[in-house]
């Protein structure tokens, strides 16, 4: 057991060591991809909904969903990654760096959404999932009125 719990805390020092290494324009370049893989994700599970719902395809997006919303993904908002570099293109706007305490509290308001719908997706239980995804999608939403051009 505590071997577990070391090797994952070296995992995760791990984790924030490469997001260090990495370029700003490749952090912005990340940060979007994950943000696709989730709403890719959420798209799947819209479909399900609204049309035949297949429990194991939700349950799969859905915690694909919450992996990444605990991937500890803020490491890829660091300084210098604030507006274009290298190419890469962003919508992140000013004010996400100027009020880190709103944006950890949507994050981990978001953070918590997610579980929820995963937990919720496990029980293959159709109209909770409709109401979870709906708080998701809010979650979601939120962060993007405030945070994203
Ligand atoms: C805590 C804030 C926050 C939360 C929560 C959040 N987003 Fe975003 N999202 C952003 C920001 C900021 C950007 C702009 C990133 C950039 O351009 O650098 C973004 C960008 C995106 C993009 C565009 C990616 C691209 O290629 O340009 C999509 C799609 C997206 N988010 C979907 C989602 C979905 C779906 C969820 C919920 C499941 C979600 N986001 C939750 C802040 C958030």
């Amino acid at each position: 057991m505590k071997k577990t719990v070391a090797a994952l805390v070296l995992a995760s020092l791990a984790g924030a060591v490469l997001a260090q290494q990495l370029k700003p324009e490749e952090m912005i370049k990340t940060r979007k991809a994950n943000f696709t893989v989730m709403a890719w994700n959420m798209g799947k599970i819209k479909a399900n909904l609204d049309g035949n719902f297949d429990k194991d395809q939700v349950e799969a997006a859905a915690n694909t969903v919450a992996a990444v919303a605990g991937s500890g993904w803020s490491v890829l908002f660091a300084p210098g990654t604030d507006k274009d570099i290298g190419g890469e293109r962003t919508r992140v706007k000013p004010e996400f760096f100027q009020q880190p305490d709103k944006v950890r509290e949507l994050g981990l308001n978001f953070r918590k959404e997610a579980s929820e719908l995963a937990r919720v997706a496990a029980t293959g239980d159709k109209a909770a999932v409709q109401a979870q995804f709906g708080k998701t999608g809010a979650a979601c939403k939120a962060c993007h009125d405030d945070f994203r051009k």
